[in-house]
């Protein structure tokens, strides 16, 4: 690997976060400790001093930092001091967490972090304050022991990723110009182990409808009724049934037009990850796999499109039996979707296919929801390179690339209003529990991660002069404006 391609020394900001990992490890605990879930009303308090308390590290740090009250939750905007004629960086996170039910499946509780291991256990510690706060420590780093950064950074961090971003989608095109960025690098997302750490250059998008058919006014008597009117629990099954074939390939005419192909290079890529077919089998305890042939499990879940049903409902659910024909069934259904496909058009599709085949024998209803943009940057480009030669650095091994099933709807947004790639780089491991019980982050990935990140500004600084030859002024030198000073 080539040498940093800059003359920042980088070592004081190294061993500035080695002597101070356990104060670190202290304030990931004191973060994890305000319970800001989003989700819930009784949690609004808690929700605004968790962005108060972001804030106030954010300054602490030396960065001017503005909290934006919304009609929701607030947005923290943080920057650090200005350097003149360099390229500028968003890092993206969110300070709200998911609702930590069921309580008595944790071990210790979800709010009162405690270290075991190697791993601080605790709902958030993951998805995402830990990742976020890694970044904020590695620019802390960077300041305080006067390495100083190439680049300007901004602190962009919302409180409401886990209920769909709302007002930040409005926030951003509102704000576009003070966001404007050479690229954005978002930290929400995994890794397969600490030995494999990889730079995530795609992720899928979604498309959320919930259908309902509808049959007789009300319940009817099973054997009275029973073959002279249809069962509408039975004709929601049909038609969902038919909407993909034994192997997952969803059935709607042109549902794969739009679809960009793994090229040969991505695919040789994907097959550098450890992750095998066994450990989907010991993840998913499914007792076999499935999946459209001709590509790997790992293919099939970050490059393929499906068709899930989500949730099932109709008739009777109590204890015993209760023979009825039921009056409803309703179904809640979301597809992943990969580049280029789009949303509304794939919602809009499903709708018209639903709608077609749907018997006569019962009336359908279908509601779209939500929708995201997949996401897909250049895996081969100088910021990928700059991305990778980071991690190698600071996990102390080659820097892979993934792509990722899950879908973050802000970043096509990045790209949309700011016109910027994001760079994902995850710190999250496959076991850390997000949404989950138990919720943990590895601290060993903390630590890799923050020194990625000290590594990450003069190489993605490089890549940016790189792209844009002309638009940024002469490099400034280590200490220069920018630094702690
Ligand atoms: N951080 C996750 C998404 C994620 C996890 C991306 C792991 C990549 C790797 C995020 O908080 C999440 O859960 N997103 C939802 C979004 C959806 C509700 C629109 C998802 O993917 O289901
Ligand atoms: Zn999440």
């Amino acid at each position: 690997m080539s040498p940093s391609p800059t003359s920042l020394p980088l070592q004081p900001a190294l061993d500035w976060l080695g002597h101070h990992q356990a104060d670190l490890v202290e304030r990931l605990r004191d973060y994890v400790r305000i319970p800001s879930v989003s989700a819930q009303p009784a949690h609004a308090q808690d929700v605004h001093r968790c962005a108060e308390w972001i804030a106030g590290r954010f300054r602490s740090a030396g960065l001017s930092t503005v909290v934006h009250p919304t009609r929701t939750n607030p947005i923290v905007v943080a920057r650090t001091p200005k350097v003149e004629g360099a390229p500028t960086f968003l890092v993206y996170g969110h300070y709200d967490v998911q609702p930590p039910e069921p309580f008595d499946l944790w071990t210790t509780p979800p709010f009162d972090p405690q270290v075991r291991g190697d791993d601080l256990f605790g709902r958030g510690s993951s998805d995402n304050k830990g990742q976020h706060l890694a970044h904020l420590h590695a620019a802390e780093a960077c300041l305080a022991s006067g390495v100083g950064l190439p680049c300007n950074l901004v602190f962009l961090v919302e409180g409401e990723e886990e209920v769909g971003s709302s007002a930040l989608q409005e926030f951003l095109p509102l704000h576009r110009n003070e966001l404007a960025c050479d690229a954005v690098v978002v930290s929400d997302n995994g890794i397969p182990d600490l030995e494999h750490p990889a730079l995530t250059y795609a992720l899928r998008g979604i498309a959320a409808l919930e259908v309902r058919i509808d049959g007789p006014s009300k319940d009817l008597h099973s054997g009275l009724f029973g073959g002279t009117v249809e069962n509408p629990a039975m004709a929601l099954c049909r038609l969902l049934a038919q909407m993909r074939d034994e192997t997952g390939r969803v059935t709607v005419p042109g549902f794969y037009d739009d679809v960009v192909e793994l090229s040969a290079y991505e695919r040789a890529q994907l097959a550098r990850l450890p992750t095998s077919p066994a450990d989907y089998l010991a993840l998913t305890g499914s007792p076999a796999l499935f999946g459209e042939p001709g590509h790997t499990p790992e293919e099939q879940r970050t490059a393929r499109p499906t068709f899930e049903i989500n949730g099932l409902t109709s008739g009777y659910q109590g204890e015993g039996s209760k023979t009825i024909i039921p009056a409803w069934a309703s179904a809640k259904l979301t597809l992943r979707l990969v580049a280029n496909q789009d949303p509304g058009r794939v919602i809009a599709a499903v709708k018209a296919h639903l709608e077609r085949s749907c018997p006569s024998t019962v009336r359908i209803t279908v509601h779209h929801g939500h929708g995201a943009v997949p996401y897909l940057m250049s895996p081969d480009g100088p910021m990928a390179a700059a991305a990778l030669a980071a991690l190698q650095e600071g996990y102390g091994h080659p820097g892979l690339l993934m792509r990722e099933g899950g879908s973050i709807p802000i970043v096509s947004a990045f790209q949309r209003h700011l016109g910027a790639d994001t760079l994902l780089l995850g710190m999250a491991l496959p076991d850390d529990n997000a949404h989950s019980p138990n919720e943990k982050f590895n601290l060993r990935s903390y630590a890799s991660g923050m020194r990625m990140a000290v590594h990450l500004w003069p190489r993605l600084a490089a890549a940016a002069r790189v792209a844009n030859p002309g638009r940024f002024g002469r490099h400034q030198p280590a200490g220069g404006a920018g630094s702690a000073a």
